[in-house]
C-alpha cells in the first residue's frame, strides 16, 4: 500500500524526535543524575496524558555552521496533559539538544503553549534545564526570552505559574521562572544566576562555587528566589503536582476541594499548653498549625527562608485555605525584611487565586536596627500591609499571643477588613511591650522611686494587667471572639463557611502601585 511508506516515515520522524540529542547525550544526562525532557513530562503528567506538539519544529539559524545542527522539536519538548485529571499545559527545556538553548524556534514553542494555557484559563510549568540564549542566534534568541517574559506578564495572576529549575538557568533566563508563581529547584543538579562564578571572580575578584552562588540551597534559604527544593527530578515533579492540588485552573474558579476525612468539630485540648505562660518564651507555631488543619496536613511554602514567618497551604474541612503564621521561635516572629516580602508575596498570590487566607499572629514587632532600617524595612514592611489591605478573599485571624504596634495592624487586623478576627485568651494586643511601654511613659517615677527596680516590675505588672490581653480589643470590637485553644480547628471552619459566598472587590483602576 502506498500509505505504508508515508506512515513508516511518521513513525521513523517520530522515533528520531523522541531521541532528542541522541543517545550518547542522553547517556550523559542520566549520568549528572538528571533525567530528559520526556521523562520528566511523563512523570509530572497523569500516565498516559500527555499529548505533544510541535515535535517537528526546526531552527532557521545558518551562521556558524547551525544549518547542519537541526534537530526535530529543536530544544524544547511542548504540549499539554493531565494532573490529577486536571488539565495543564508543559513545556520542558531539553538539555541533549544543543544544551537546551533557547534559540527562536524554541522560544516560539513556548510562546505557543503559554497562550495555550491562557486563553484555556490552565496552570502553565516550565521545566527549565538551559545554556541560555542560543549563541549562534543572537539577537533572535534575546528577542524569543522578551516574548516568553511577554506572556509571562499578561498570565500573571490569570492562570498559576509554576517553574522548576532541573538544570542551568543562567542570566537573563533566569527572569522567566522569576516573573512565574512558584520556582522548585532540583538539589546538586539545578543552579540560576545572573553572571557566573567566572564573571564575578573576573569583575569583583570574589571566589564562589556555583552551588553556592545559585543552588538550590541556595536559593530556598538565602536570596528567597526559589519556594521549593526536592533531592532528585522524580521528588521535585511530584511536589510540583501536590501544589497544583491546592490551586484553581485560574483566577476565575474556586480552589478544588476534596471529601473531608478529618472531623471539623474536632478539638485538640493539648493546644492550651502550648503558648507558654512566660510573655518571652518561645513556642513552634507549627504545632498550632499542624494542630487544626485536616489530617495536619500543611504544605509549607518558601520553608527555608525568613522562617520568622510561616506561609504554605492546607485544607480545613476540604476546602484549600492560605496560612500565614509569626514564628515565635525564630527572630521571636518579628517582621522583617524577608518576613515582609515573604508574606506579602504569598498574601498576594492567595488572593489572585480566590484562596482564603488564614492568619495566626504572634507577633512583638517590626525588627529594630540599623540593617533593616537602611534596607527599607519601610517599604517593604509596606508590601505586607497593602497585599492584606488589597486581599478580597476571606481572612480569617488568630491572635495567639503577642500582637504589638503597627505589626498588629498588619496581621491581618480588622483595620484592615479581617473578616473573622480570633484572640486566645493570652492575646497581648498593646501598642508595645510592657518593658518597652513602661520606660518610655513612666520614665520620671521608675527614676525617682526608692528603688528603681522594683518600681518598674510593678509598672510593667500593672500595664500587663491593663493592656496586654485581648479584653480591650474584644470591647472595642477589633477580635470578634475570645476563644478557647482546642477550639480553633471548628471555629476556623465555621468562619470559612460563613465567609464562603464573600463578595468584595477593589475599586476599578489601571493598576495598584504597590511599594515596590
Ligand atoms: C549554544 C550552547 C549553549 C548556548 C550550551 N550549549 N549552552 N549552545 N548556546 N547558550 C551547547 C554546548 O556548546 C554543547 O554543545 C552542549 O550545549 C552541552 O553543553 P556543555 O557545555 O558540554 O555542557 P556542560 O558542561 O554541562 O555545561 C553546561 C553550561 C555551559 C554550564 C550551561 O554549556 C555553558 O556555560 N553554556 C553557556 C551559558 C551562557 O553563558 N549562556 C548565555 C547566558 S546569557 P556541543 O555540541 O559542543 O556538545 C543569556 C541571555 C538571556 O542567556 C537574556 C534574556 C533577556
Amino acid at each position: 500500500m502506498v500509505n505504508e511508506d508515508k506512515i513508516q516515515a511518521l513513525i521513523d520522524k517520530t522515533a528520531e524526535a523522541e531521541l532528542g540529542g541522541g543517545q550518547d547525550r542522553i547517556d550523559v544526562q542520566h549520568k549528572k543524575g538528571k533525567w530528559t525532557a520526556r521523562e520528566r513530562l511523563h512523570q509530572l503528567l497523569d500516565e498516559g496524558s500527555f499529548e505533544e506538539i510541535d515535535k517537528f519544529v526546526l531552527h532557521h539559524a545558518t551562521d556558524f555552521g547551525m544549518d547542519k545542527k537541526k534537530f526535530p522539536g529543536d530544544g524544547v519538548v511542548t504540549g499539554y496533559g493531565r494532573i490529577n485529571g486536571r488539565q495543564v499545559y508543559v513545556f520542558a527545556q531539553d538539555f541533549t539538544i544543543l544544551g537546551g538553548s533557547l534559540s527562536l524556534a524554541v522560544s516560539q514553542k513556548i510562546c505557543k503553549v503559554m497562550d495555550l494555557a491562557r486563553r484555556n484559563g490552565a496552570p502553565l510549568i516550565g521545566l527549565n534545564d538551559s545554556g541560555g540564549a542560543r549563541i549562534q542566534e543572537g539577537i533572535t534568541s534575546l528577542a524569543g526570552y522578551g516574548d516568553i517574559f511577554m506572556r509571562n506578564v499578561l498570565g500573571s495572576g490569570v492562570i498559576p505559574q509554576i517553574s522548576a529549575i532541573m538544570g542551568p538557568c543562567a542570566g537573563g533566563a533566569v527572569y522567566s521562572p522569576a516573573l512565574t508563581d512558584f520556582v522548585f529547584m532540583v538539589e546538586k543538579t539545578s543552579y540560576m544566576f545572573i553572571t557566573g562564578p567566572q564573571v564575578i571572580k573576573s569583575v569583583t575578584h570574589e571566589e564562589v562555587t556555583l552551588e553556592k552562588l545559585g543552588g538550590a540551597l541556595t536559593h530556598n534559604a538565602t536570596s528567597g528566589v526559589a519556594h521549593f527544593a526536592g533531592k532528585d527530578d522524580q521528588t521535585v515533579l511530584a511536589m510540583i503536582r501536590e501544589l497544583l492540588s491546592f490551586l484553581p485552573q485560574n483566577y476565575q474558579e474556586k480552589p478544588p476541594c476534596v471529601e473531608p476525612t478529618d472531623d471539623p468539630e474536632r478539638t485538640d485540648i493539648e493546644l492550651r499548653e502550648v503558648v507558654p505562660e512566660n510573655a518571652r518564651q518561645p513556642y513552634n507555631i507549627r504545632m498550632i498549625i499542624d494542630s487544626v488543619v485536616d489530617n495536619r496536613h500543611f504544605f509549607e511554602v518558601q520553608a527555608r527562608h525568613a522562617q520568622n514567618i510561616i506561609v504554605g497551604f492546607a485544607r480545613l474541612n476540604g476546602h484549600p485555605v492560605g496560612i500565614v503564621a509569626n514564628q515565635p521561635s525564630f527572630l521571636a516572629g518579628c517582621l522583617d525584611i524577608n518576613a515582609s516580602i515573604k508574606g506579602a508575596r504569598f498574601v498576594r498570590f492567595c488572593d489572585c487565586f480566590n484562596i482564603p487566607l488564614i492568619t495566626f499572629c504572634d507577633v512583638p514587632g517590626f525588627l529594630p536596627g540599623t540593617a533593616q532600617e537602611y534596607g527599607g524595612i519601610i517599604k517593604h514592611g509596606a508590601k505586607l500591609i497593602y497585599a492584606y489591605c488589597e486581599a478580597v478573599v476571606p481572612k480569617i485571624t488568630v491572635i495567639t499571643r503577642k500582637a504589638y504596634g503597627g505589626a498588629y495592624i498588619v496581621m491581618s487586623s480588622k483595620h484592615l477588613w479581617g473578616d473573622i478576627n480570633y484572640a486566645y485568651p493570652t492575646a497581648e494586643i498593646a501598642v508595645m511591650g510592657p518593658d518597652g511601654a513602661v520606660n518610655v511613659v513612666f520614665k520620671r517615677e521608675i527614676g525617682a522611686a526608692e528603688d528603681p527596680a522594683k518600681k518598674e516590675a510593678e509598672m510593667v505588672e500593672e500595664y500587663r494587667s491593663v493592656f496586654a490581653t485581648p479584653y480591650r480589643a474584644a470591647e472595642r470590637g477589633y477580635v470578634d471572639e475570645i476563644i478557647l485553644p482546642e477550639q480553633t480547628r471548628p471555629k476556623l471552619i465555621r468562619a470559612l463557611e460563613s465567609l464562603k459566598n464573600k463578595q468584595e472587590r477593589m475599586p476599578m483602576k489601571k493598576h495598584d502601585n504597590l511599594p515596590l
